[in-house]
């Protein structure tokens, strides 16, 4: 799978962008503020309609236009063509010139791991970023995760906007409770089974880069342990006053220990910095050996905050990208990725928000 085209109006600092890219290892090059990121942020853009820096749509509209257009050709098993238009009165998302209307019918279509200084947030931050990374990967490996994740969010939202009420009607209350056991019952289920399976996979990431010989343990750490309608009935006064639903798999958490102490408190920045790559690594791991082809992948200047221990890490996530005719797209300031990078570069130079083939 790999980003034929991308094509991009009024988004960031670019005006607007044509570019083509083949199969291979794209360099973006070019000084601080000059739209290296953005380019990533429209990839990611495309393959999860989200931008990885946490921002929402207005942030990403050049400064003084209506919206932004970010388009793109996947090809893969035949070629599929993405449009996304985004303004705060009007959204547009199509495939192959069909509008999608259902999220999970676009879902796919195009995969992507990204790797940028965001990710320390994984170990640092609070558990939210946890779970949208679990909820992303499942999203993004297994069918019917996404549309039982939108209908939790659905009953969720509609039971807290109940429970704002100065009077709560409680026979909607039990609607609502009921449709929100049903989804939250099977995303515990998942979760749970899904965890286990990653552990491992994290865990010899962390191995291979970790500097020290450290453990690395992965828990999931449901907000409900029992049963879940049972949970919610227990936490009904509490629920009442602070009017919000407190209990359930929105409230869930992934626990990262190392050397059997939780992350956050006790690890250092280059510890932590190591298990923010290895939960990323094993991310692109697990979808290349689900699907038997490396998703895209997306590195935001790691390279250079890099020791050469760590950077060597992605060697073989790289070397099994080219061998498969996947894709990756590397932003830098200079030229510091690993030397034993044997494939061929692709060289892009980024200025000011133009994009052109690198010559020398
Ligand atoms: N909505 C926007 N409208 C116009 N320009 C924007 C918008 N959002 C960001 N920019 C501009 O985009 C530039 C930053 O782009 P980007 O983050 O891609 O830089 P970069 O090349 O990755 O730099 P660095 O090497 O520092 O990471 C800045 O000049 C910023 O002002
Ligand atoms: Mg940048």
């Amino acid at each position: 799978m790999h980003l034929s085209r991308l094509k991009l109006r009024d988004f960031r600092n670019y005006v607007r962008l044509d570019a083509e890219f083949g199969p291979g290892c794209h360099v973006l090059l070019g000084n601080n503020a000059q739209g290296k990121t953005n380019i990533l942020e429209a990839i990611y853009l495309l393959a999860t309609l989200r931008s990885f820096r946490g921002c929402g749509g207005a942030q990403m509209i050049r400064q003084g236009a209506k919206g932004y257009f970010v388009g793109g050709s996947v090809e893969g098993q035949g070629v599929s063509e993405i449009k996304a238009y985004w303004s705060p009165k009007e959204r547009k998302l199509s495939l192959n010139e069909r509008p999608i209307r259902k999220l999970a019918d676009y879902f796919g279509v195009l995969r992507a791991v990204v790797f940028c200084s965001e990710d320390l947030a994984l170990v640092k931050g609070p558990a939210q970023g946890r779970r949208r990374f679990l909820d992303l990967l499942l999203a993004q490996t297994i069918p019917g995760y996404l549309p039982l994740l939108m209908r939790y969010a659905e009953a969720l939202r509609s039971r807290n906007a109940l429970l704002k009420q100065p009077v709560v009607d409680l026979v909607e209350l039990d609607g609502f409770t009921q449709e929100l056991v049903l989804a939250g019952e099977s995303l515990i289920t998942a979760r749970q089974d899904f965890v286990p399976a990653l552990a491992p996979r994290v865990q010899s990431a962390f191995r291979r880069i970790a500097v020290e010989s450290d453990e690395l343990a992965l828990h999931y750490q449901p907000s409900v342990t029992g049963d879940f309608a049972v949970a919610l009935s227990q936490s009904r006064a509490r629920e009442r006053a602070l009017k919000t639903t407190v209990v359930g798999p929105h409230r869930d958490d992934l626990t990262l220990l190392v050397n059997d102490r939780a992350a956050a408190p006790y690890t250092s920045e280059g510890q932590k910095r190591t298990l923010a790559i290895a939960l990323k690594l094993a991310q692109a791991e697990h979808l290349a050996a689900v699907y038997g082809t490396p998703p895209l992948l997306l590195i935001d200047d790691v390279m250079g905050e890099l020791d050469t221990r760590r950077r060597s890490a992605f060697l073989p996530l790289l070397q099994q990208s080219f061998r498969a005719g996947g894709q990756v797209f590397m932003t830098c300031t200079e030229e510091n990725w690993p030397r034993q990078l044997s494939c061929e570069l692709l060289r892009w130079k980024v200025d000011k928000g133009h994009l052109a083939q690198w010559s020398e």
